[in-house]
């Protein structure tokens, strides 16, 4: 089973105007070579979108948001459908990031409603999942990942979803765990896909791996079984390091 690697930027609550600039350079960057082995999606804040379509999309770079609301529309001040995000030129969506975990309560459940109206409005999810630092010291990480994606994979989702592993600890820190544990969890991570989804999509459903990846360190993180592709975080933010990311496929 061949899996197109993704890498996606999440530019989380940065980029201005004059962030567009960068986005074109990634676009510029982003040449046949690298077409042919990698898909490039970039997820900068939802006020970007609209106005980075044209340049990354004529460089061939999706776009992604970071964020939906589970509704399609009505009462939610300050809230952004799937709908919205599709008319504006998304293709995909993160759900479930740690922060929004963590900043909004996000649950399970909700993460799952989200991914549910993602792909109701035609757009790819990228579901996220990860355990914390006492998690992973308690033994705990297989067994809270393994809730997670129980939880907050729609049972009826396509193979083309994407889940994304990303220890809660790792992200913006500087810390990755072993190409080993990637390895182990990568592996859990396809199984219990497989477990909720069925039908084989286990086999297609790309996994990427997230958290403190770096241009110094994604050929090593990208070369282990079962990780399909990148989340990025900082690294994203600049045309230089994300295109390096890209590069080392
Ligand atoms: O979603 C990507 C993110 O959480 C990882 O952030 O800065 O560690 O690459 P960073």
């Amino acid at each position: 089973m061949t899996r197109r690697p993704l890498v996606a930027g999440n530019w989380k609550m940065n980029g201005l105007m004059a962030s567009l600039a960068e986005i074109a350079a990634m676009g510029t960057a982003y040449d046949v070579y690298l077409k042919t082995r990698v898909e490039l999606i970039l997820c900068p804040p939802t006020t970007l979108i609209g106005l980075a379509l044209d340049v990354a999309t004529q460089g061939g770079v999706g776009l992604g948001a970071q964020d939906c609301h589970a509704d399609a529309s009505g009462a939610h001040t300050g809230d952004i459908s799937a709908e919205m995000l599709k008319d504006v030129g998304a293709s995909y969506v993160i759900v479930g990031h740690s922060e929004r975990r963590a900043d909004h309560g996000e649950t399970d459940a909700a993460v799952e409603a989200k991914a549910a109206a993602a792909l109701r409005a035609g757009l790819t999810p990228i579901i996220c999942v990860g355990e914390t630092r006492t998690e992973r010291e308690a033994g705990e990480a297989l067994a809270i990942v393994g809730r997670q994606i129980e939880g907050s994979l729609p049972a009826d989702a396509p193979g083309t979803i994407v889940v994304a592993y990303e220890p809660v600890w790792a992200i913006g820190t500087g810390l990755t765990p072993t190409l080993a544990d990637i390895a182990d969890m990568h592996a859990f991570a396809r199984e219990r896909i497989e477990a909720r989804l069925g039908g084989g999509k286990g086999r297609t459903v790309r996994i990427l791996y997230g958290g403190s990846v770096k241009p110094a360190n994604a050929r090593e993180l990208m070369s282990v079984a079962n990780v399909d592709g990148a989340l990025v975080g900082g690294a994203s933010l600049t045309a230089k390091d994300f295109m390096a990311i890209a590069a080392a496929y």
